[in-house]
């Protein structure tokens, strides 16, 4: 048989009108053939991205008391048995399966958004990644505020210098971000250059104004309001083995490697707006790396770099670190026609053509 839409829809249906795996699976062999597995329900499920079919069991039906709990049974995958109050019409699964199948901690890497002139589509596509995988830890990695307003370069003259907007499109930015990630996720933001700007601006135009704390970065984008925990600039912070921040003086093509080499250890870094992963071992056997993020920047709002350069080299994407209590697994996640893969899932839309 051919996983057609309509044998999909029929399957499901068939899934939601029955009390349990076996019942369901009795009556799709009826309907399609006695060697159809519920692992071959599973994959075409899994392929068409509606879920597990264990979590359709049962939802035509009256609910019933039936007791929560996930027993895993391999590495990728168990048995979720799902509690639905007497009387409720409706259940909300908080945490998707492949969240609850992972055996080690994620910490989700974004840097270089330049908001308010970033890459809406890549965006949302982020968005709809950290809606679906729910990591434990988000690392903003600088740069996430453009600050064009209160840059020292020269400004083009069609762009209205208007700090006041851009302040708030980052807020709205953050907003999404915490909308998405859930309030359990822990999320940081180390400062970049960028955001650095509104410090070296009032150094340079309002020393006077140095000290109060209401103009500083964290307060002007109101990081608190978010629980967003402030990491400053040129200063980096640990989770586990792997160290983050914007970067370490280092720019251009062999960011990671130069990075790696001077850092010494797991280190993330984002700033060059390029794409990477490079590793160091060491005679013992250990090994370490550098994970250099990319940017998630619009490429036509930008005026300081030719834009066929900004095209050629740099890359739009995000970072992932997988850690347990001793190792972390670094992964660059490049965003291509407007999508991406994460886990062998795709995300986002793809441009059109
Ligand atoms: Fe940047
Ligand atoms: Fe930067």
């Amino acid at each position: 048989m051919k996983w057609t839409p309509e044998n999909i829809e029929k399957t499901k249906n068939t899934l939601r009108n029955s009390r349990t795996v076996g019942l369901a699976m009795a009556k799709i062999r009826v309907d399609f053939g006695p060697n159809i597995t519920f692992d071959a329900v599973r994959r075409a499920f899994h392929r068409n991205r509606i879920g597990n079919p264990r979590l359709h069991i049962g939802r035509n039906l009256e609910p019933v008391e039936i007791i929560q709990s996930y027993k895993q049974t391999s590495p990728y995958g168990g048995i979720v048995t799902l509690t639905v109050p007497k009387g409720a019409t409706s259940m909300t699964i908080e945490r998707s399966l492949l969240t609850i199948n992972r055996s080690t901690k994620r910490i989700l890497v974004v840097s270089d958004l330049h908001a308010p002139y970033h890459d809406k589509a890549a965006w949302e596509c982020l968005l709809e990644v950290i809606r679906e995988t729910k990591p434990e830890t988000i690392v903003i990695i600088g740069d996430a505020a453009d600050c064009y307003a209160i840059s020292s370069h020269p400004k083009s003259l069609k762009r209205k210098a208007d700090f006041a907007t851009e302040v708030e499109l980052v807020k709205k930015a953050l907003a999404e971000l915490r909308a998405a990630a859930g309030k359990s996720c822990r999320i940081l933001w180390t400062e970049g250059n960028h955001e650095d700007r509104i410090t070296r601006y009032l150094q340079s135009k309002a020393p006077e104004f140095g000290q109060l704390k209401e103009l500083s970065a964290q307060e002007l984008f109101k990081v608190s309001d978010f629980n967003i925990e402030w990491v400053p600039y040129r200063t980096s912070i640990k989770i586990g083995n792997c160290s983050f921040t914007h970067d370490v003086g280092r720019c251009g093509v062999n960011t990671a490697r130069q990075s790696l080499l001077d850092f010494g250890g797991n280190i993330v870094v984002g700033h060059s707006h390029r794409g990477g992963v490079s590793y160091q071992g060491e005679i013992k056997g250990s090994s370490h790396f550098c994970l250099n993020v990319g940017w998630l920047g619009d490429v036509n709002e930008i005026d300081y770099v030719h834009r066929n350069r900004a095209l050629r080299d740099w890359q739009l994407g995000f970072g992932i670190v997988d850690q347990d209590e001793q190792h972390s697994w670094a992964t660059f996640v490049p965003m291509v026609n407007g999508q991406c893969v994460v886990d062998g899932i795709r995300y986002g839309k793809a441009m059109a053509a």
